[in-house]
């Protein structure tokens, strides 16, 4: 019976065969093991000199790691294994060996195993980290979906930019100058006075010249957009979206969160309702704590939202920041036009912001009015400002960085880990 290492929990007593490579071996005397993968999982093949035949136990002695093969074996339960499960082994078949593989399981310095991405990624710290990013994948389309959400793929060669001019990345369109997408905001409001409530996901594009754990320079974005949805509709929206992913993390990836020693109790506390501050009372606590010399209407860095941060135990929404900050569609508060109905979403435990959203200026005049404040082409928004004339309504929105919300979910340092290959400020390869 061919299978996979997933799956053998199916066969317990009967004798299986599974592809897999060796991940590591131990082996003395008259019995080896093997620390097989297929990709599915992990799982110990033990290989006793009295149960196989001579070769195949000659094999079993000098297998290299990364060589390929086929294994046969019975399936035994086995309550020490993180996995539960061991293959007792009978036969081994070698499909391609691997010579000198270059990641072994001593120490490598993180240059070393950024060149060697494309292998890195076999190893059960990596493996673990693109499972969880892919059950927030799954779990996003599944909330958006049961939520009557439509699924909508805004453009990534652009003519505008919606979040300024400095990060982006220049190309030509034939004649044309065009940008890849820094966001897919500006067609996602398009789409949201077509369908209502739709999300994008998507690759987006920012030419920043940061080299920190927070920033990459080619990174995935979910953005929902929602008709009719007013500043308050949009963060409990996002307070559910996020609490979601998280418990549905800690539900499928139990394994995973393990192998990576995350603080699971961290974790759980992740429920609605979030916290939230305004950027004046953020600007006070930051004073509390030390931080004299930030005034209003600066920007926070990375340290100011880790001590912010520091204060809660959930996410926390900084809102109302000062309109000068932010870009050109937010609505201003009617109460005070100084700031707008914006809010930033940051993480526990220092892993920075993960949500920037608001609501959406929906007046024709003010918005033509606030693009030619931050001069921008009136001709490229044309039909931006057109969504303003027909049946204009108030309406709501947000980008979740993906990679930043893994690294969170993860538990690890920088997101260069959180994608399967990293665009970086000077790395482009592999
Ligand atoms: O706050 P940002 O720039 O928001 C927008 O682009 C809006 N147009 C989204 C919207 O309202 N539809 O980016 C949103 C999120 C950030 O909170 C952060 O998580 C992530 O995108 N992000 C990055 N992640 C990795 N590397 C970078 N260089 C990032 N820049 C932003």
């Amino acid at each position: 019976m061919k299978t996979t290492i997933a799956e053998v929990k199916n066969y317990v007593g009967q004798e299986v065969t599974i592809g897999a490579w060796l991940a590591n071996k131990r082996s003395s005397g008259k019995i080896a093991f093997l620390q097989l993968r297929d990709g599915t999982g992990f799982i110990q093949g033990v290989v006793e000199k009295s149960k196989v035949t001579e070769e195949v136990f000659k094999i079993a002695k000098s297998i290299t790691q990364e060589t390929s093969l086929y294994v046969t074996g019975t399936v035994r339960v086995d309550e020490r294994s993180p996995f539960g499960y061991e293959l007792s082994v009978t036969n081994l078949e070698i499909i391609h060996e691997a010579v000198d593989y270059p990641i072994t399981p001593k120490e490598h310095g993180i240059e070393f195993l950024m060149d060697h991405r494309h292998l890195w990624l076999r190893s059960r710290r990596q493996h673990a980290i693109m499972k969880i990013r892919n059950e927030v994948i799954r779990a996003t389309y599944e909330f958006f979906n049961d939520r009557g959400f439509v699924k909508i793929d805004p453009p990534i060669l652009t003519g505008s930019a919606p979040e300024g001019t400095t990060e982006l990345f220049h190309t030509k369109y034939f004649d044309e100058d065009a940008y890849l997408s820094q966001s897919g905001q500006l067609y996602m409001e398009a789409a949201a006075m077509a369908l209502g409530k739709v999300f994008s996901f998507g690759p987006t594009f920012r030419a920043e010249k940061s080299k920190t754990r927070r920033h990459l320079i080619e990174f995935w974005m979910v953005e929902p957009e929602m008709a009719f949805y007013e500043f308050e509709d949009n963060l409990k929206l996002q307070e559910e979206y996020v609490s979601y992913l998280v418990q549905s993390v800690l539900k499928h990836c139990e394994l995973e969160l393990k192998r990576l020693e995350r603080d699971t109790t961290k974790l759980e506390l992740i429920k609605p309702p979030f916290p939230r501050i305004t950027y004046d009372e953020a600007i006070q606590l930051l004073h509390e704590k030390g931080f004299n010399d930030i005034q209003w209407g600066d920007d926070f860095g990375a340290p100011h939202e880790t001590a912010i941060a520091e204060s809660f135990d959930k996410p926390v929404f900084i809102t109302h920041y000062p309109t000068s900050l932010k870009p050109f569609y937010m609505q201003p508060d009617p109460n005070r036009p100084e700031v707008v109905l914006c809010a930033d979403l940051i993480a526990p435990e220092g892993y920075g912001e993960i949500i920037g959203g608001s609501e959406r200026i929906h007046d024709y005049e003010l918005l033509k009015q606030r693009l030619e404040e931050h001069h921008l082409p009136l001709d490229a928004y044309k039909w931006y400002l057109e969504l303003r004339q027909y049946g204009s309504v108030p309406h709501s929105g947000f980008g979740l960085g993906l990679e930043r919300t893994v690294a969170w979910i993860c538990g690890v340092d920088h997101v260069r880990e959180t994608i399967p290959f990293p665009r970086l400020l000077n790395r482009l390869y592999p």
